[in-house]
């Protein structure tokens, strides 16, 4: 397991902080303004490439065009390598939503994509409409296309972004097994210091992305070429690629894949639903019943798990209606809380001193019992306790 949190890799809020946020926010008028003007134009730009006809004067003017829309400028860093003509694969680590337009300006490359746009506009976009019904016929579709074109593809193996800042998401290694060498592409960004908006946070849409790089005055990409990489095996070759791209970005590799970051996302979405559902209903006092019913689940729980704060508990049994799931959820650390520093549950019956086992967030208790064991013994112990209190016993 690698030992960076995924929290890490992602930001809550693409906003800066202190004074650069004063800075922002006087500057905003202005950013408004210009996401006004960039959107009228973008409008023109697609006007105009669905009705004339494609040819390369129109991919030009588009991708000119585009560049004030998104307000993207592609500088080439000379520190890098020389480009080699021969390698048409051209792999980049993935920052942000517009990644593939500053690769197009920079580096004459098309993404793979699926989406079905005016051609010319879709090559300005430096977007390439492929069938990505299946790996395989992705990879037959972009040979097909380099042996009949000019143009290099881009791929981004790690197919999401981060903040940039801690790791790259683990390389995919398919991209690599199109060609045995490819030419890795670092990719860096810079926007004025006044207006330091993030490329993107934590389940952010491409939409709103796109938004923030039309309101900054410019987003500066800065491409930097490494070596050309070699090798026939396509996991060492992935492996070695990533190693590179990470240390020229002076970031970790990590073992998170994209999908690790969809799950994170989703997680992230529905805590933040849930508990504002929770502070909703909390301040709107639902129905008599339910919140009665509610609180003897409540109760319930509390008596087997007296360390628990009242409103945790509260919240996950909103969340699974269900006494039974929701101590498990407690114990299985999916639920996380600070202990009640007070002692024991106003419910002075029950031998609360017999319960020997502090409840720790992350489980690890001093004991030389693994934490599975020392759940199950906990389990069996609040079973027994609720049994008696209940007088279940002799069911
Ligand atoms: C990823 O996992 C492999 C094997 O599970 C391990 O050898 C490697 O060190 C891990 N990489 C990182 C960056 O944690
Ligand atoms: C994409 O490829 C699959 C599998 O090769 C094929 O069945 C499908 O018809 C293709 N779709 C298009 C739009 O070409
Ligand atoms: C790069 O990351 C963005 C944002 O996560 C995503 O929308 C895009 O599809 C990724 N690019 C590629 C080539 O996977
Ligand atoms: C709790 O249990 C212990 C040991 O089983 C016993 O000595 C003690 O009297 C009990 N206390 C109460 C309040 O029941
Ligand atoms: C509580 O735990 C300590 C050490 O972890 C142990 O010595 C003690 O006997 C335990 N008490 C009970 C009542 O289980
Ligand atoms: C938990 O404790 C065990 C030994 O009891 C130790 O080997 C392990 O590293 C600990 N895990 C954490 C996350 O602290």
């Amino acid at each position: 397991m690698s030992q960076i949190d995924i929290k890490d890799l992602f930001d809550e809020s693409r906003f800066p902080s202190g004074w650069r946020l004063v800075s922002l926010l006087l500057y905003s008028p202005v950013g408004l303004v210009l996401v006004f003007l960039r959107f009228l134009v973008g409008l023109q730009l697609w006007l105009l490439a669905s009705v004339l006809p494609d040819c390369d004067a129109l991919r030009t003017i588009l991708n000119h065009g585009l560049a004030f829309v998104f307000g993207i400028l592609v500088k080439i860093d000379p520190k890098g390598e020389i480009p080699d003509k021969q390698t048409r694969i051209i792999i980049a680590n993935n920052i942000s939503a517009l990644d593939h337009f500053a690769l197009r300006k920079g580096a004459c490359t098309l993404t793979p994509s699926l989406w079905d746009l005016p051609s010319a506009l879709s090559n300005a976009l430096g977007l390439q409409d492929m069938n990505m019904s299946s790996k395989d016929a992705l990879i037959a579709n972009i040979k097909e296309f380099l042996a009949s074109s000019e143009w290099n593809i881009a791929l981004q193996p790690e197919f999401g972004s981060t903040n940039s800042r801690v790791a790259l998401l683990k390389f995919n290694s398919w991209p690599f097994s199109i060609e045995p060498s490819v030419q890795p592409v670092v990719i860096t960004t810079r926007r004025p210091e006044f207006s330091d908006i993030r490329l993107t946070s934590v389940a952010s849409t491409w939409w709103t992305d796109v938004f923030w790089f039309m309101f900054v005055p410019y987003t500066m990409f800065n491409l930097r070429y490494l070596k050309v990489k070699r090798n026939s095996n396509q996991e060492v070759l992935a492996r070695n690629v990533e190693t590179d791209i990470a240390e020229a970005l002076h970031l970790s590799t990590s073992n998170y894949t994209v999908s690790d970051k969809t799950e994170f996302e989703k997680r992230y979405v529905l805590e933040k639903t849930q508990s504002r559902a929770i502070q909703s209903r909390v301040s709107t006092n639902p129905q008599p019943m339910a919140s009665i019913e509610m609180q003897r689940m409540a109760r319930q729980v509390s008596e087997v798990l007296p360390l628990v704060p009242h409103n945790v508990i509260l919240r996950d049994l909103l969340k699974t209606r269900n006494v039974d799931v929701t101590i498990a959820n407690i114990l299985d650390g999916i639920v996380t809380y600070t202990p009640e520093p007070t002692a024991p549950a106003p419910s002075s019956s029950s031998n609360i001193s017999k319960v020997n086992v502090t409840l720790t967030k992350d489980g690890n208790g001093t004991g030389s019992l693994t934490f599975q064991q020392r759940k199950a013994k906990m389990i069996a112990e609040a079973r027994e306790r609720y049994i008696l209190k209940h007088g279940l016993g002799n069911c």
